[in-house]
């Protein structure tokens, strides 16, 4: 590691040598520590996401529907075949799961992590508990105990794996479990510069779900996936209280069409819903956002009346493991404004009233677009879909917990 004179130095080139301002106040393990972290900062990537921050990324892409299969005009007999198939999957361990639980939940609200939210059912249970219950089912049904892993983040890592803890990993068994952090970069002020959220931390985020790539391969998990003979990954947003990974036609189609990657979505509502869809971008499959869609692309229709451009992204995919690795280092990344209380460069503490800092963030679904197709099954947003997003109003708790209890007591 480079000591303090040096680290100086870099930083003096690049006008930053704020981050150090407070260092003779640390203790010893404080100055090392905050060494290395400003050590690790990838200055020239920061300066160019700071640069083109104002480029939005996507503008010139070309945009084309991608197939999808209704889940209700499976026949019964592809249906026999489809969980013949994702059964011995399940039954096998060829399977894993992956909930991305790395995100701030700014909007909800909690303090904590996402998933240690207890959701106000006939009886309370947090997020975790529930994903928690879908794996004893399985165990129950076929035996098998499939390996649950949770990407946090640096800020909610400690604190995830605590709650796991004191819960004694809900019976699951702790080898069962996998805990690994996602990425992080500086935010920028709007001056461009890196910031200190304290004396002794410089201010960093998440980099977002799309994280979860290099996030797989920097904590060796892939190669654990191969060593274990897991052929299959599912990610999913541990938001969704009534995800399911383990519907086996799903898996079974997946496997009998031999795709590397396979998407689960829902209709939207109406052709203005805000949400991503599913599409070919570029010629690559792929989620466009709602403001990248004219009306008239978002109002089209196929010849059996289905929207074209309606089969909306919400958060859960399977890759094969061997596809994970193809999926290269370097996604885009997105730049949103964000309002954050940090220390600036003259040393003073500045309250985030307002957006005033920039965040970089990677999306998961960009690393579809390593494969030339993908399986888009258009499923039942009651049995699938329960989110839990905002502190009230739309995919609030409340909200939630009618769509959950409606599928549970049918
Ligand atoms: P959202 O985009 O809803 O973000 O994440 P969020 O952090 O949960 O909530 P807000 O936007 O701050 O209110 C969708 C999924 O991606 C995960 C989240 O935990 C959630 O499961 N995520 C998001 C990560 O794992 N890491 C990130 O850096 C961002």
């Amino acid at each position: 590691m480079k000591n303090y004179e040096e680290i100086y130095e870099y930083l003096k080139e690049r006008n930053a040598t704020h981050l150090l301002k407070f260092y003779d106040e640390l203790s010893a393990e404080e100055q090392t520590n905050l060494l290395e972290q400003i050590e690790i900062i990838d200055f020239d990537l920061m300066k160019s996401l700071y640069d083109n921050r104002d480029v939005i990324p996507d503008s010139e892409n070309k945009i084309e529907p991608i197939g999808f299969t209704k889940f209700d005009d499976i026949s019964e007999e592809d249906k026999k075949r489809y969980i013949a198939l994702g059964e011995e999957v399940i039954k096998n361990k060829k399977m894993a799961v992956c909930q991305l639980a790395g995100g701030q939940g700014s909007r909800l609200g909690h303090k904590g992590p996402k998933g240690t939210f207890i959701v106000e059912l006939d009886t309370p249970k947090s997020i975790f508990e529930l994903f928690a219950e879908k794996l004893h089912a399985v165990y129950n049904k076929y035996g098998v105990k499939i390996q649950w892993y949770v990407m946090t983040s640096e800020d909610n890592d400690e604190e995830t794996q605590n709650f796991f803890a004191s819960h004694s990993f809900f019976d699951y068994g702790k080898e069962n479990i996998t805990f690994f952090k996602q990425g992080e970069l500086p935010l920028l002020n709007y001056n461009g510069n890196p910031v200190l959220a304290s004396k002794s931390k410089v201010f960093k985020a998440a980099d977002g779900n799309g994280g979860v790539y290099e996030a797989l391969r920097k904590n060796n998990i892939l190669e654990e996936l191969e060593a274990n003979g897991v052929e299959f990954l599912g990610i999913g947003n541990v938001d969704n209280i009534l995800i399911d990974f383990f519907e086996p036609t799903f898996l079974g189609m997946m496997v009998e069409q031999n795709r590397k990657v396979a998407m689960k979505s829902v209709t939207k509502v109406s052709p203005e819903e805000k949400v991503g869809v599913a599409c070919k971008i570029n010629g690559k499959p792929g989620v466009v956002e709602y403001t990248e869609i004219s009306e008239e692309m978002a109002n089209l229709r196929d010849e059996n009346g289905n929207l074209v451009y309606g089969e909306s992204y919400f958060g859960f995919v399977v890759y094969t493991t061997s596809f994970l690795k193809e999926i290269a280092k370097g996604l885009t990344y997105h730049v949103a404004k964000k309002k954050n209380s940090y220390i600036d460069e003259e040393g003073n503490e500045v309250i985030g009233e307002e957006p005033n800092t920039y965040k970089f963030e990677m999306f998961i679904f960009e690393g579809f677009s390593f494969a030339d197709d993908m399986l888009v099954l258009s499923v039942d947003r009651k049995k699938n879909f329960a989110p839990i997003k905002n502190k009230e109003g739309q995919d609030s708790p409340e909200t939630a917990i009618k769509l959950y209890n409606d599928f549970i007591k049918g």
